[in-house]
């Protein structure tokens, strides 16, 4: 185990070399190993890590609540709108309170900003559980799920269509450091942002992936090994949804788009999904989609990425 990742954050994982980023990715495929032949191992013995929420979450509130029981720790769920922060307490000063108590902090929050206070407060590791910028959680689990369903990651093509979000940037920098050909598709105005695709573009040079920006999804898709979408709205851009979908629309996944992929295509979405959007009922329950145990998959990896960090 890397005495390299113990005790630090996971904020973005452009701070991360491509043998850490596979560090996590072995130890969550070893940690599934184990949770199916029954074993627990108890790597977080003792602990408290608090899992903070300023937005809504199904999954990663569920597979890191049950990520820290099955390590043997205590996971400190928290909503912050049952927090002083409501009231005006700082950040930085709830962060050196919870410094004080818990071994680690997880935390879903509107800004990147937010997460690098609490990681500069707390001087305990804070975990980014999605901010507008990044989720490297989730870029991470899906990096274990095509490397279970394809047998690499090097040279892989993923064709990522629609909004370019905090979901796309993970992917984006995720991807150009392990080797893995990302290319977006995203209508004119929502690309993901110049500061991303440089910094993908930079870890590309080291790495060979391809990074491909274009407003056009046939040409991304073609001979995808996999295909990926988000909502068109994510959490916070409620009011912008109607106009988004008339937007996106070109950007659906469907069965038609689907034809211009390789024949044993995998469709991924980091979910919730918006059926009848960004993809249809036919592809996310038809033999390509591989989203459920996309989303099992956040459990193993939350896990690997508590034991290696905390
Ligand atoms: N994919 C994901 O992070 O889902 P939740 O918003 O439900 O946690
Ligand atoms: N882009 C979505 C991801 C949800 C997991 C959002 O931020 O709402």
């Amino acid at each position: 185990m890397s005495k390299n990742l113990k005790g630090r954050s996971l904020l973005c994982l452009k701070d991360f070399t491509k043998e850490e980023l596979e560090e996590f990715i072995f130890q969550g495929e070893k940690l599934k190993v184990d949770y199916y032949a029954g074993k627990k191992e108890k790597l977080l013995e003792g602990k408290t890590v608090a899992v903070l929420f300023e937005k809504p979450s199904t999954r990663t509130r569920i597979s890191f609540a049950v990520a820290i029981h099955e390590l043997g720790a205590f996971p400190l769920i928290l909503e912050t709108s049952n927090l002083q922060l409501v009231r005006g307490e700082t950040v930085p000063d709830t962060a050196r309170v919870m410094g004080r108590m818990v071994q680690g902090i997880v935390a879903r929050v509107f800004a990147q900003k937010t997460l690098e206070e609490l990681a500069e407060y707390s001087k305990v590791p804070v975990i980014n559980a999605l901010s507008d910028f990044s989720h490297p959680c989730q870029a991470l689990g899906d990096f274990l799920t095509i490397k279970e369903k394809k047998g690499k990651l090097e040279g892989i093509k993923l064709a990522y269509l629609g909004d370019g979000n905090n979901v796309a940037n993970s992917l984006l920098i995720g991807g150009s450091i392990l080797g893995v050909n990302v290319s977006v598709a995203s209508p004119k105005g929502f690309e993901p942002a110049k500061e991303v695709v440089d910094i993908a573009l930079n870890f590309s040079k080291k790495s060979g992936a391809k990074v491909e920006i274009t407003n056009d999804p046939t040409f991304a898709v073609k001979d995808a090994d996999v295909v990926y979408t988000d909502v068109w709205a994510s959490m916070g851009q409620e009011a912008e949804h109607e106009k988004r979908v008339q937007i996106m629309k070109p950007y659906q996944i469907n069965e038609s788009i689907l034809t211009h992929a390789k024949d044993d295509v995998i469709v991924m979405h980091c979910l919730p999904a918006h059926r009848g959007e960004e993809i249809t009922d036919e592809v996310i329950d038809g033999p390509h989609s591989v989203v459920f145990d996309q989303a099992e998959n956040r459990l193993h990896i939350q896990k690997a990425i508590l034991s290696l960090l905390i």
